[in-house]
């Protein structure tokens, strides 16, 4: 190891200088590189002063650097690898936020609806599932269930808004919406709950599921920009106003290469479960604070419901734990690997129907072709079809030939030896696709040809 104090080596600092290294509380508290530093120069100094009194400080080149004595908790998350009980002080939690991540499969819902569990009844909850795994959480403990793709998005908004001034706990199930509509609605309930009044500025946590479907990064979203950017927007919101309004985010993400680094940026506490993939690693590794040859030997064994814990909100960090049992079923875990029915050809037959899909598929055709035109020539189609169009076309014939004066729309119908009402529907259409400009009121009311279609 290089020394730290090579500028100086004449004056080495002894104790006559007043060395005063922090106690192991303080310690616990830094940062990781920062708490490193401590113990290289904690090394160095006792090197150069042998007699010196410090407390026992750990290897500093050890990767496995001791936790400071624990904090207190009061959410139970689980157990560490050395089996001392290990928790989340949730003070801390509201104050810094939790991001879980790792591969499919690594626990991450899991971990959330442990925490949902051990936080009831303490705190509000707002629950977003994207996918419908956690309805069976509102059936046990009541959480009020909205099924997102009932309510619309200004519907949506006042219900974030009644949320917030109620106090009430609700899952917000998206899991019938598509993505495009799953984006629109986070964003305006989350805007509702962010901007609720003052009053309302109550401790609520918000459990985001699959966060990064709400907030991706950059161009990773089939979405429109422009709702794109308004959900990474209100979830941003959340993270960073919501916090002084009492909201703390829960989110849980495969990759932090997927959620925008906005929203990321706003996370003080971490539990990084399994990852396999090198880019993952790397990116957990700098965020849990291990070298990469530490991450690339521990991150892609851990086993589903472990995570590596990192944050002032744990009562001991860094840690390896296990996430702790839940109460109620958990939806996450793959079907139960059963072999096929026996089905005979006719029988799949009957089943699957396959003659009358071919026959709807044939019938579908010409639905198909007519929506596979281009926008344009749909809507000349629609122009040629409509029953008034003979009559708007002689119509246009007569004001062309006026142009650049017009005629009085009362006049239309003797002119053209039609019904009034024809010729009423006729100007109608003639309007619809801004071919006429129109004069004057009651019987003077007069027409012409649009200025633009005089050519
Ligand atoms: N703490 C745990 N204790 C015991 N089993 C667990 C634990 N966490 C996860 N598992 C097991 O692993 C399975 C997958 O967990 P989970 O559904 O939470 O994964 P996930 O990370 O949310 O995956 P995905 O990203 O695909 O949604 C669970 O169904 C369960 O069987
Ligand atoms: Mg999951």
């Amino acid at each position: 190891m290089q020394p730290l104090l090579r500028e100086a080596p004449e004056r080495p600092i002894s104790h006559g200088y007043g060395v005063v290294f922090p106690p192991m509380e303080t310690l616990a508290k830094l940062s990781l590189p920062d708490r490193r530093l401590a113990f290289l120069l904690a090394a160095e100094v006792r090197r150069e002063n042998p007699d010196i009194d410090l407390p026992d400080i750990p290897d500093p080149d050890s990767t496995d650097l001791p936790v400071g004595p624990a904090r207190e908790a009061d959410i139970d998350l689980g157990k560490t690898e050395f089996g001392e009980d290990i928790g989340l002080d949730l003070a801390r939690l509201l104050d810094g936020r939790v991001l879980v991540q790792g591969a499919s499969g690594a626990g991450k819902s899991w971990t959330l609806r442990r925490l949902i569990e051990q936080t009831f009844g303490r705190v509000q909850q707002i629950i977003v599932d994207p996918e419908g795994e956690f309805k069976s959480i509102s059936d046990r403990y009541g959480h009020f269930h909205v099924e997102a793709h009932k309510l619309d998005t200004a519907a949506l908004g006042v219900l974030g808004a009644r949320v917030r001034a109620h106090r009430i706990s609700v899952l917000l199930d998206m899991s019938e919406l598509d993505r495009e509509g799953q984006l629109q609605a986070i964003a305006a309930f989350f805007e509702a709950l962010v901007n609720a009044p003052r009053a309302h500025w109550h401790a609520c946590l918000v459990f985001v599921d699959e966060a990064h479907l709400f907030a991706p990064f950059g161009g990773q979203s089939s979405a429109t920009t422009s709702v794109r950017r308004s959900a990474i927007g209100a979830v941003v919101d959340l993270m960073s106003r919501g916090r002084k309004r009492g909201l703390a985010g829960v989110l849980a993400t495969q990759r932090l290469a997927r959620l925008a680094k906005s929203v990321a940026s706003e996370m003080h506490n971490f539990l990084v479960g399994m990852n396999t993939l090198d880019l993952d690693i790397r990116r957990a590794a700098e965020t849990i604070g291990w070298d990469a040859s530490k991450a690339f030997d521990r991150l892609p064994i851990l086993e589903p419901g472990d995570f590596v814990a990192v944050g002032p909100a744990f009562s001991r960090s860094p840690a390896v734990l296990r996430v702790g049992g839940v109460v109620t079923h958990h939806k996450g875990a793959r079907p139960d690997i059963v072999p096929p029915d026996e089905v005979d050809t006719s029988t799949a037959a009957q089943l699957l129907d396959l003659d009358s899909l071919i026959d709807a598929t044939a019938a579908d055709d010409a639905l198909r072709d007519e929506n596979a035109l281009v926008p344009g020539l749909r809507t000349v189609r629609a122009f040629i079809r409509d029953p008034s169009f003979p009559v708007a076309g002689r119509i246009f014939a007569e004001l062309r030939a006026l142009h650049p004066d017009g005629a009085r729309i009362a006049d239309l119908p003797a002119g053209l030896a039609v019904t009034p009402e024809d010729a009423n529907a006729a100007v109608a259409l003639l309007d619809q696709y801004g071919a006429l400009e129109f004069s004057g009121e009651g019987a003077d009311r007069a027409v012409r040809i649009e200025k633009g279609m005089r050519q």
